[in-house]
């Protein structure tokens, strides 16, 4: 039996809590003191569970895109009919709620018969990438709004539904049918009270692999350096325009010489920075991260990390040619501390990281357990050169594992923990 149906029983109510999920005996304080509104009688409670957990399912579809943000779905009803259903699809793109409403314009039914917004998760009240949804709703004029969950974040929990309210709008809670733990549980440990304590930034490892697990393919094959096919390049391309950052070790710039520039399908608006880890600042002041990128490209600041009282003369260089030096402490084996690192990266408002680097850095951060989700691309390559990263792969805890191919390319994506 499903946990609402085993609170209906019991004559309770699901809330969520400290500990998860649980029955409450008071279903009126969780669904607040206003009168219900007379199109909300017209909605039966079965169809807004229903409505609720498909927009919960639909919205998670999209979770790999999302997070560290929850998937949310949303629907705007007219006299019990749904007018438009929106959902968020892409970190940093518009939320679920704005989604329905632009949907709901396009359906022809004029926004004055607009009645119900349904919500999986309680509308934002604060300014992030996009404006508050709360304000979205009121501009609107949608008189009453159905919520399938609270925030987890303490610091904004319930704040969106005292907005609402305070505004004049009819707000019900109905817990249990789309919770975060279904729909996003990796909002959850986002919101986690010790991730609070000590922030870091979502941290999503990519990387390409041939079919034993190397990073680096045999000298004959893409020119010893291409593993995947151009889709999987431009997938690639697209997720720089969703990070706030690239963060790569100075093994891959001495390699490879990357630019780490955004390009089309990528969203050459929003360059994310460059960071490179480079201990004993060997990033020559020529590479091609320094260089004025191409027509139709484009590359964030360059900010590399060393340890700090690392040579002058060379960090003086490479400040020449354009870099920023931040000076860190060293960690284990002498090498930049990866808390400070990624303690800095919060600091300069870096919430959403990509790590494009080599099996060294890789590893590193799997062992400080600093990496939150993975993308995978393994290309149809056989052998290769360097370490593998399987033997790593199958210490780790991968959640909501998904398997998909992207032409001859298998991907793997899942959150890790
Ligand atoms: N297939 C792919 O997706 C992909 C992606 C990138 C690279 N690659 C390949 O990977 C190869 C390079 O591998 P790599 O392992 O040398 O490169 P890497 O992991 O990018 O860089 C390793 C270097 O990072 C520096 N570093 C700074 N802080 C560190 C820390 N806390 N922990 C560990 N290292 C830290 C270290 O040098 P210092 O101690 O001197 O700072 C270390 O030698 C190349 O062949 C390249 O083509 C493949």
């Amino acid at each position: 039996m499903m946990l609402a149906e085993r609170c209906e029983a019991a004559g309770e109510y699901p809330s969520a809590g400290p500990s998860g999920v649980s029955c409450s005996p008071d279903p009126d304080a969780l669904r607040g003191d206003n009168m219900v509104h007379p199109a909300l009688e017209s909605l039966s409670e079965p169809l807004l569970r229903r409505l609720l957990q498909e927009l919960g399912r639909q919205a998670s579809v999209h979770r790999f895109e999302v997070a560290p943000n929850p998937c949310v779905g949303a629907a705007i009803l007219a006299a019990g009919e749904i007018v438009g259903r929106g959902f968020h699809q892409a970190w940093g793109g518009p939320h679920a709620e704005r989604e329905a409403l632009a949907a709901a314009a396009l359906s022809g039914v004029p926004a004055s018969e607009w009645d119900t917004l349904v919500v999986t998760l309680e509308p934002c009240s604060s300014t992030g990438k996009t404006g508050p949804c709360v304000q979205a709703i009121l501009e609107a004029g949608i008189p009453q709004v159905v919520v399938g969950a609270l925030d987890p974040d303490p610091r904004h929990r319930g704040k969106g539904l005292e907005e609402l309210r305070a505004a004049g709008v009819q707000v019900h809670l109905l817990e249990g049918f789309s919770t975060l733990e279904d729909v996003a549980p990796h909002f959850l440990s986002w919101n986690a009270p010790d991730r609070i304590r000590r922030p870091r930034p979502w941290t999503i490892a990519k990387w390409a692999q041939t079919r034993t697990g190397q990073l680096t393919p045999p000298e004959h094959v893409g020119e010893g350096r291409w593993i995947t096919t151009p889709a999987s390049l431009n997938e690639v391309q697209v997720l720089r325009g969703r990070v706030d950052a690239i963060v790569t070790g100075v093994g891959t710039v001495l390699a490879d010489d990357p630019r780490l520039t955004v390009r089309p399908p990528g969203d050459i608006a929003r360059a994310p920075r460059r960071i490179v880890l480079d201990t004993a600042l060997l990033t020559p002041p020529d590479a091609r991260l320094f260089a004025q990128p191409g027509p139709g490209e484009a590359g964030g600041p360059v900010t590399i990390m060393t340890v700090a009282g690392m040579d002058a003369p060379r960090a003086r260089a490479l400040q020449e040619a354009g870099a920023e030096i931040v000076g860190l402490h060293a960690g284990p084996f002498g090498h930049v501390a990866l808390r400070d690192v990624y303690t800095w990266l919060w600091e300069a408002g870096v919430r959403r990281v990509m790590l494009e680097c080599g099996p060294t850095l890789l590893r590193r951060h799997f062992d400080a357990e600093f990496v939150d989700q993975l993308r995978i691309y393994t290309g149809s390559v056989n052998g290769g050169r360097g370490p593998s990263m399987a033997d790593s792969l199958q210490s780790i805890k991968l959640r909501e594992r998904l398997d998909r191919e992207q032409g001859e390319d298998a991907v793997l994506e899942a959150f890790v923990g």
